[in-house]
């Protein structure tokens, strides 16, 4: 079925709180089913290549040095709609702006330090997926 998957990372600045458990329970609380999930430390080249579309813009070399600075859970979600219900989940990207009860009205400390990423479309979704993980790693 198509649109039914999104690939999260929980971010460095929320697995160094100890929020990794917090936040896969909320996760689950709203639906979603883990079809695949790792805990890593990107490169930096792994990470700017995961966010590669964003290369031109100000603040990408802050955000590859942020994303390789300390380890990361990937995960594979499954849900109907999951691109759009994960995003409602998480909140605006900017934790000041994000709706309240959301991942990162709740965890986020900042625009940048925002404690989660959620894939923006379902092509995205497939492709961050074949990311992280083969099928072999999915169920
Ligand atoms: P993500 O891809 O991580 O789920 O976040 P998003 O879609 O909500 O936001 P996006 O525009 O894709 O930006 C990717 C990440 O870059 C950092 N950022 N910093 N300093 C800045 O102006 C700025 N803007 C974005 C954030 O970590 C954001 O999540
Ligand atoms: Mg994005």
């Amino acid at each position: 079925m198509a649109g039914n998957i999104t690939l999260t990372m929980i971010k460095p600045d929320a697995v160094e709180k100890n929020l990794t458990g917090a936040i896969l329970a909320k996760i689950n609380e709203a639906g979603f089913r883990i079809k695949a999930m790792k805990y890593l430390q990107l490169t930096e080249s792994q990470a700017g290549q995961f966010y590669a579309v964003h290369r031109e813009r100000p603040f990408y070399n802050s955000l590859v040095e942020f994303m390789s600075s300390g380890p990361i859970v990937a995960a594979l979600l499954e849900k109907e709609y999951a691109v759009a219900d994960f995003r409602e989940l998480i909140g605006a990207t900017n934790p000041a702006n994000a709706a309240p009860g959301t991942i990162r009205a709740l965890f986020a400390e900042s625009l940048q330090r925002n404690a989660v990423h959620g894939s923006d479309s379902d092509e995205n979704a497939i492709l961050e997926s074949d990311f992280f993980f083969s099928q072999l790693e999915r169920f």
